[in-house]
């Protein structure tokens, strides 16, 4: 479990799949964390992707549920997602959805970015993490450069929904740019 001040980042349990159900079929946060509106999702969907997950037999990925401190519920996910088909572990992007809405800029998002970097270079010791989404996707943008990533391209019109290409941006973070961060 990584512990933040208000947050924690846990393992996804059986009993989250209900709430993977509820923000997987909500347009707006689907069409936000993977710059596409798949938002029709059944649970026996959901519980087939998920069940290497639950039991810890995806080595591709690590996914954690953020879960509010106080309240003791959970209000998304993350992930760090490693580039295995170098058959390396180096690099990895991070994922992160707030399903909740409402906890929305809140700065909850920096609070698990922190968390998220300070695993993925200080116990992974991965050289590089990513960082992706589409061009109007302004709060993860901001979020990332917040925390020092740098935008490395554009792929133009590289995802399609609301019947309009739109671009997607990359962001890149080195660990030894995340040494000489500025420390809040
Ligand atoms: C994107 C997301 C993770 C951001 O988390 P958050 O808790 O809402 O963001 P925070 O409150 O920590 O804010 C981080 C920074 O982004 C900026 N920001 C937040 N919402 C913003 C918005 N709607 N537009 C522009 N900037 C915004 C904040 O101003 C803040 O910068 P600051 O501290 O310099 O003011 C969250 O909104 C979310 O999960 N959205 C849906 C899914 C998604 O987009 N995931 C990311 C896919 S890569």
């Amino acid at each position: 479990m990584l512990t933040g001040k208000r947050i924690i980042l846990r393992a996804p349990e059986r009993e989250d799949l209900k709430l993977f159900h509820k923000w997987q079929n909500d347009e707006e946060v689907m069409t936000l964390a993977r710059s596409m509106p798949d938002h029709v999702k059944s649970m026996v969907s959901i519980e087939a992707e998920m069940e290497k997950d639950l039991k810890g037999e995806d080595p591709e990925v690590r996914r954690y549920m953020i879960q509010e401190k106080s309240s003791g519920k959970a209000m998304g996910w993350s992930s760090i997602r490693f580039h295995t088909w170098a058959r390396r572990y180096h690099n990895a992007d991070l994922g992160l959805c707030i399903g909740e809405k409402d906890k929305w800029g809140k700065g909850y998002g920096t609070e698990v970015t922190k968390l998220l970097l300070e695993e993925a270079f200080e116990q992974l010791n991965l050289h590089k993490v990513g960082w992706w989404t589409f061009a109007e996707n302004k709060a993860s943008i901001a979020l990332a450069k917040k925390l020092g990533f740098k935008e490395e391209g554009r792929l133009q019109d590289q995802v399609f929904f609301n019947n309009q290409f739109h671009d997607s941006v990359v962001l890149g973070l080195l660990k030894s740019q995340y040494d000489k961060r500025p420390r809040r």
